[in-house]
């Protein structure tokens, strides 16, 4: 019985990934970039054997046992489509055992479905023959976009990373800006509620376009994208950081503003952010947040000053802990199974 097992980074989006132009072949909205995260890990190991008679998928999440998957949500939908499409391009018709575990809470805005689901694509891709496709980053790219998650795209490649939209072609995929030693930035996740959110990713990617900011975003984009680009080759926060903070300021106002509408932020955000805006106004403190699909808040810093803001983070009263990311490597083989 042969077993494979890969690792993915999760990534915060500086440019985020919100809506789509095309549901079937999950092409973006925008083209969006990202920062892998160190501390944010999915390990998932593969068995080939003969003798099942049907896939098996079980997850381990953060703290709690090894459960089998029902396919009775889109993110598990999504997952067995997965399985069956690879499954189908290799010609092979053997069925699968897979063990995949996150050192990190999912469903609660810290990109779960990009360490996750390129993990996924990863193992599956070597299990059912396709190596070239795994070893070919910007096809592997694509294998991981058909399979719903966009943000996993991003995961494949070390460091800087974006998922480019070309329109024209219709076709989406993953290219490095910059590799994960070319800059010491670092994201501390002040985890609020690790609960899973109610609106998820991908039923908000199903309704972005009933928000009449939309269009406002998607004009805004063609310029902060290429200044974002600009402001990681120039290792350059201080052009960042904005651009990074209107960008999840518009995300949001498109979230809260769909039908339905969909609120990630609670108490505690809001009081990491005016304190974040607080620090940088009061004692020219280099600090920046983002936020995704949940309440949490990433604080993007420079490595020097990780120890000052993760004391105060960890000390307010919203937090329950806080976790510190760097820029890493990318999915990758390893040589230790989960089973
Ligand atoms: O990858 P998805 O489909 O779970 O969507 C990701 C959505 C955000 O995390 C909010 C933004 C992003 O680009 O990561």
């Amino acid at each position: 019985m042969k077993k494979i097992t890969v690792i993915s980074p999760a990534n915060i989006a500086f440019i985020k990934y919100w809506g789509r132009d095309n549901h079937k072949l999950f092409l973006p909205k925008n083209s969006n970039i990202s920062m892998n995260m160190s501390g944010c890990l999915t390990k998932t190991t593969i068995e080939i054997n003969e003798k099942l008679i049907k896939d098996i998928v079980e997850i381990k999440f953060l703290s709690k046992d090894y459960a089998i998957l029902e396919e009775n949500s889109i993110k598990a939908k999504n997952i067995f489509d997965q399985i069956n499409r690879i499954r189908k391009i290799s010609k092979l018709n053997f069925k699968v055992h897979i063990k995949s575990e996150n050192n990190f809470p999912s469903d609660a805005g810290i990109a779960a479905s990009a360490s996750g689901m390129s993990a996924l694509t990863g193992v599956l891709l070597i299990a059912f023959g396709l190596k070239e496709l795994f070893e070919d980053k910007k096809e592997f790219s694509r294998q991981v976009r058909l399979c719903g998650s966009g943000s996993a795209v991003r995961s494949v490649y070390s460091g800087f990373v974006e998922m480019v939209y070309d329109k024209e072609n219709n076709d989406a995929y993953a290219v490095q800006i910059a590799d994960e030693k070319y800059w010491n930035l670092v994201d501390i996740v002040a985890v609020l509620n690790p609960e899973k959110k109610k609106i998820s990713s991908s039923e908000g990617h199903e309704i972005a376009d009933t928000s009449p900011y939309m269009l406002t975003r998607i004009s805004e984009m063609k310029n902060r994208i290429k200044m974002t680009r600009e402001a990681i080759i120039e290792r350059n926060l201080t052009k960042l950081g904005p651009l990074i903070e209107a960008d999840c300021i518009s995300m949001h106002t498109v979230m809260m503003t769909s039908t339905p509408p969909a609120f990630y932020w609670n108490a505690g955000t809001m009081d990491i952010i005016q304190n974040i805006l607080k620090w940088r106004d009061e004692e020219n403190l280099e600090v920046y947040f983002t936020i995704d699909a949940g309440p949490n808040v990433h604080i993007i810093c420079l490595n020097k000053d990780i120890n000052i803001i993760e004391k105060r983070i960890r000390n307010n009263k919203y937090v329950k802990w806080t976790i510190v990311n760097k820029p890493c490597k990318g999915t990758m083989l390893s040589n230790s199974h989960l089973f």
